[in-house]
């Protein structure tokens, strides 16, 4: 896929207030600093776009990036960081499931997972979760440089070991890394595929249907 285009939209506490469910769209979803925007900013080759940083719960908010004028990408605040209240880690909750099970455009869950590590009954807990929804997912591996290829391909014999205990089979997954653009172009593929079998028409046609519904109410 050639990348024409890629330009943030809106960012949102509330899902009514999305922008409209035109295009397919792909959400980032991982812990808290696993590597979510910096994945999105290199799978579109700009740095700055998804806002990055050392410390941990910097994505706040359900931020929508546009790519090529015909797809959306989505960064999702971080679940699992430790300093993050009960509170807040609870309306984290609300809001991602809210987000997640609602969203009609959605086609595709990324499941960011840090390579460094054997798998954590966080990330596991959230796949189950998923599949209880039926939502389709993919797992990518993060961080990829940091670790020997050989450690990189224990780890995730080992996540999909875990995951064969609840599923009939792994779903695809990408062993990717942000600063060297490592499965980049993979990954971007199989949007493109999803994307080529997208039905845009209809989508627009929901949405005028709405629209005129909400005006003759009015
Ligand atoms: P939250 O928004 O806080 O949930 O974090 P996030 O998942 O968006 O992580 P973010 O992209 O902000 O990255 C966190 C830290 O990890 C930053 O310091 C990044 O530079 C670093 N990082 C992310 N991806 C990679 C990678 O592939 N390789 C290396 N070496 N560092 C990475
Ligand atoms: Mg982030």
């Amino acid at each position: 896929m050639e990348l024409q285009s890629a330009e943030f939209i809106c960012s949102n506490t509330k899902v009514s207030e999305l922008p409209p469910a035109k295009f397919p769209e792909y959400a980032f979803v991982g812990r808290s600093n696993v590597g979510k925007s910096s994945l999105i900013n290199a799978l579109t080759r700009r740095k700055g776009l998804a806002k990055t940083s050392q410390k941990p719960g910097k994505t706040q908010l359900i931020n929508h990036f546009v790519i090529n004028k015909d797809w959306y990408l989505v960064d999702l605040p971080g679940y699992g960081f430790a300093k993050v209240s009960q509170k807040d880690r609870a309306s984290w909750k609300r809001l991602v499931r809210k987000y997640l099970m609602e969203r009609e455009n959605l086609q595709c869950v990324m499941v960011l997972v840090d390579v460094r590590h054997k798998p954590q009954k966080l990330d596991l807990d959230f796949c189950h979760w998923l599949g209880e929804q039926g939502l389709p997912f993919y797992v990518v591996f993060t961080k990829a440089d940091k670790v020997s290829s050989k450690i990189a391909k224990i780890h995730v014999g080992l996540f999909e070991q875990e995951l064969l205990k609840w599923f009939e089979e792994m779903p695809k997954y990408f062993v990717t890394s942000a600063q060297n653009r490592l499965g980049c172009v993979e990954l971007l593929q199989e949007i493109d595929k999803i994307n080529r079998e997208f039905d845009y028409h209809s989508a627009q046609q929901i949405i005028d249907k709405r629209n005129q519904d909400i005006e003759d109410q009015e």
